[in-house]
């Protein structure tokens, strides 16, 4: 079932992105691990039609400590501005740390 895991991966960051992107702007929120400077980190990475190869460093610092298993209550609310593709490439390419999440699939 790897197809299903890989969407389940890229749901997972999606709803990291969306879940610091509703964070109010207020300095040090944080949500599931993540603080709100991560969205605008992987922002550019992330969009529909980018062109950048990789995810910058500074993407990756912000999305190695997200708590996945966490993110799973966010994941009914994706942005349609996001390129679910490059999002599942964001966790692996960044090499995250934290075991990724089911979200219950399994
Ligand atoms: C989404 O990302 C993939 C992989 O980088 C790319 O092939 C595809 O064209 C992108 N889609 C959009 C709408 O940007």
């Amino acid at each position: 079932m790897a197809a299903g895991m890989r969407r389940n991966a890229a749901l997972l960051v999606a709803l990291l992105i969306v879940a610091v992107a509703l964070a109010p702007a207020a300095s040090g929120f944080t949500v599931c691990g993540v603080d709100r400077t991560a969205v605008d980190a992987c922002r550019s990475y992330c969009a529909k039609g980018s062109k950048e190869t990789s995810p910058s460093d500074a993407c990756c610092a912000k999305v190695k400590p997200a708590d996945w298993e966490c993110l799973c209550s966010f994941k009914n609310s994706l942005p349609n501005d996001v390129n679910a593709s490059r999002i599942m490439d964001l966790q692996y390419k960044c090499k995250c740390d934290n075991p990724p999440a089911t979200c219950g699939a399994n």
